[in-house]
């Protein structure tokens, strides 16, 4: 599977099997985190056969079922750490589903205390991604169109579709999609239209849309 077919098939699967994660996808999985840190600053952590996090009521409420793996996804306190999390963290899930596993982003329902435990610091705590093996592969789920989604003046060019379909297929909170991607001179602008997680959901989205495009064409604003 590559990252275009990843795009394609992921979607958000909330009830896991009792399968254990094998070493070998594990460690190649922290590496893709400790590369990432390195990178990007934040701090993901990968958490094994920890199921705290999902066991309160909220997470009950939310229908997780055996959640036993998650990522904690954290940072220093800067001023756009949630967007910087979503870009960052899509792209963990994205390399999950590559390696065969499913995954959920979870800012409600789930227990942050038990998840505030685990950080080091003074580490922001974001939000957790819900990893292991699905009990189904989960379902897609109707998404707006490319033309509620974007707004272009001019011609745009063919990568600039491709951007928006990845764009298209990128989880946001309640399924939202409370975004907008414009179009203008080669120039891209990528804007929330506001509701809650939208600061994290516009990473998410700016992450899929420079997959789909090819990221050395896209110059945002
Ligand atoms: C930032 C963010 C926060 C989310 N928080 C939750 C949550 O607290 N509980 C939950 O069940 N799903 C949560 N989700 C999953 C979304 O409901 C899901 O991504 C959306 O419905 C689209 O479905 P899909 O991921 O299958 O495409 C969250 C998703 C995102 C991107």
């Amino acid at each position: 599977m590559n990252i275009m077919d990843a795009i394609a098939e992921r979607h958000s699967v909330r009830s896991f099997k009792d399968d254990r994660i094998p070493h070998e996808v594990w460690d190649a999985l922290d590496r893709k985190i400790d590369a990432v840190n390195r990178e990007s600053g934040l701090s993901f952590r990968l958490v094994c056969d920890d199921p705290a996090a999902f066991d309160s009521r909220l997470a009950k409420y939310g229908r997780f079922e055996n959640v036993r793996n998650f990522i904690v996804c954290a940072g220093p306190k800067l001023p756009d750490l949630e967007e910087r999390v979503g870009y960052w963290g899509e792209g963990l899930v994205l390399e999950a589903q590559i390696l065969g596993l499913n995954t959920c982003w979870v800012g409600l329902t789930f227990s942050r205390s038990a998840a505030k435990r685990l950080l080091k610091g003074d580490e922001r705590l974001v939000c957790v991604i819900a990893i292991g093996y699905g009990a189904t592969q989960g379902a897609s789920h109707p998404v707006k169109s490319v033309d509620e989604l974007s707004h272009v003046v001019g011609e745009a060019p063919t990568w600039f579709k491709r951007g928006m379909w990845a764009a298209q297929l990128a989880p946001t909170a309640l399924n939202q999609q409370r975004f907008l991607i414009a179009y203008e001179d080669g120039i891209v602008r990528a804007t929330s239209k506001g509701g809650p997680f939208s600061d994290l959901d516009l990473g998410i989205v700016k992450r899929h849309f420079e997959i789909g495009a090819g990221k050395e064409n896209v110059a945002w604003a």
